[in-house]
C-alpha cells in the first residue's frame, strides 16, 4: 500500500480518560476510561448504582466531570458544548412526560430545538416515526403510548438531528420480548449507518447479540481490557449435545480435541463461525448423533460472572 492509499487515521467517536464525578460524599464515578468507535455498538455493563448513568450524562455534556478528559467527535464538552450537543443523541432511561403533544409535534419541536427548520424537522420526524413503526401514532398524544412505544419514540427523538453518536441508557428496560428484538434490530441498523452507539444495561443477556465491544463497570470504575479479552474468549466456547454422549467424547478424544464434559455432551473451544461449521460437519460425518450445537450461553454473562468471582 502506498502512502496515498492509506486510510485517514480513525478517530474514536468517544474517548474518555480518567473521568470522575462525585455528588456530595457519593463518588458516583471514580475512574472511567473508555473508547467508543464509529459503526460499532459498545455496551456499558454493570450493576445498578455503579455509575453508568452518571458517566453517560458526562459524555453527553449534561453533567460536568470533576476530573478526567472527554472528547466526543473530537470536541470537549467543557469548552465546546454546542459541538457535543450536535454530535450526540441521548436516550434517557426514563422518558419525560410530554402530556398533550402528539408524537409528530414532539419530534418536530425537538428538531427545531436543534435549529432544523420546522418543515424539515416535521419531515424527518415522520420518517423516523415510520422507521420505529409508530406512524399511526403521529397525531396522537404521547401519553397514550405504552412503555415499549415510548421507548421507540424516545429512540426516534434521539435521532432527529442525525447525531454521529448515540447514547442509550438502559433502553431495553421494561420492554416485552418482541420489543427487545426490535430494539436490537434498530440499534444494529443505526450502527450500520456508521454511527457510534453506547448502550448501557445491567441485564446482560439482552446485550449479547447487539454489541461489538463491551466496557464493564463496577463501583464507579471501568474495568479495562481484561474484560474485553474475557468476552472474546467466552465467545469461543461452544457446547455440543449428542444423543450418544460416549460416542461424542470418543470422537473428540480420538481426534485429540480438548473438551470439558457437560451434561448431555461436551464443551469445546472454537475460534469462529467458520470453524464451528467445519466442526459440526466433521462430527456429523463421523457418525456422532449431534442434536444441538451452539455458543455456550451468554459471553457477556460468563465474563461478568467471572469478574464478580475475582472480586470475592
Ligand atoms: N444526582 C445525584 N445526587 C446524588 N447521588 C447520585 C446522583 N446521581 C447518582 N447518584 C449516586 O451515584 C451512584 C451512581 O448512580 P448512577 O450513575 O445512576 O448508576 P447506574 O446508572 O449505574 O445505576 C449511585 O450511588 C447513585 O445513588
Ligand atoms: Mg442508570
Amino acid at each position: 500500500m502506498t502512502i496515498l492509499e492509506e486510510a485517514p487515521p480513525i478517530t474514536a467517536a468517544i474517548q474518555a480518560t480518567g473521568v470522575a464525578r462525585a455528588f456530595g460524599s457519593v463518588q458516583a464515578v471514580q475512574d472511567a476510561t473508555l473508547t467508543v468507535e464509529r459503526g460499532k455498538v459498545t455496551a456499558l455493563i454493570g450493576p445498578n448504582g455503579c455509575g453508568k448513568t452518571t458517566l453517560m450524562l458526562m459524555l453527553a455534556g449534561l453533567l460536568r466531570p470533576d476530573a478526567g478528559e472527554i472528547r466526543v467527535a473530537g470536541a470537549d464538552p467543557r469548552t465546546d458544548s454546542a459541538a457535543v450537543r450536535a454530535a450526540i443523541g441521548w436516550m434517557p432511561d426514563q422518558l419525560g412526560s410530554w402530556d398533550n403533544l402528539s408524537c409528530l409535534q414532539t419530534l418536530t419541536l425537538v428538531g427545531q430545538s436543534y435549529r432544523i427548520p420546522a418543515a424539515q424537522a416535521r419531515a424527518k420526524g415522520l420518517s423516523l416515526l415510520r422507521k420505529v413503526h409508530l406512524e399511526e401514532f403521529a397525531d396522537r398524544p404521547t401519553r397514550v403510548l405504552s412503555r415499549g412505544q415510548k421507548q421507540r419514540l424516545s429512540l426516534a427523538r434521539a435521532l432527529v438531528h442525525d447525531p454521529a453518536v448515540l447514547l442509550l441508557d438502559e433502553p431495553a428496560n421494561g420492554l416485552d420480548p418482541r420489543s427487545r428484538v426490535e430494539l436490537r434490530q434498530y440499534v444494529r441498523e443505526i450502527a450500520a449507518e456508521g454511527r457510534a452507539v453506547l448502550v448501557s444495561s445491567h441485564v446482560l443477556a439482552e446485550l449479547d447479540e447487539m454489541v461489538d465491544d463491551a466496557v464493564f463497570m463496577s463501583k464507579g470504575r471501568t474495568l479495562g481490557d481484561d474484560a474485553a479479552r474475557m468476552v472474546a474468549h467466552a465467545r469461543t466456547r461452544y457446547r455440543v449435545w449428542s444423543l450418544d454422549v460416549d460416542a461424542l467424547r470418543r470422537a473428540l478424544t480420538d481426534a485429540s480435541v480438548p473438551f470439558e464434559e457437560a451434561e448431555g455432551g461436551a464443551m469445546v473451544s472454537i475460534a469462529d463461525e467458520a470453524h464451528a461449521q467445519q466442526a459440526l460437519a466433521w462430527l456429523v460425518g463421523a457418525g456422532v448423533p449431534v442434536h444441538r450445537f451452539g455458543p455456550a450461553g451468554s459471553a457477556l454473562e460468563q465474563t461478568y460472572m467471572a469478574m464478580e468471582e475475582d472480586r470475592r
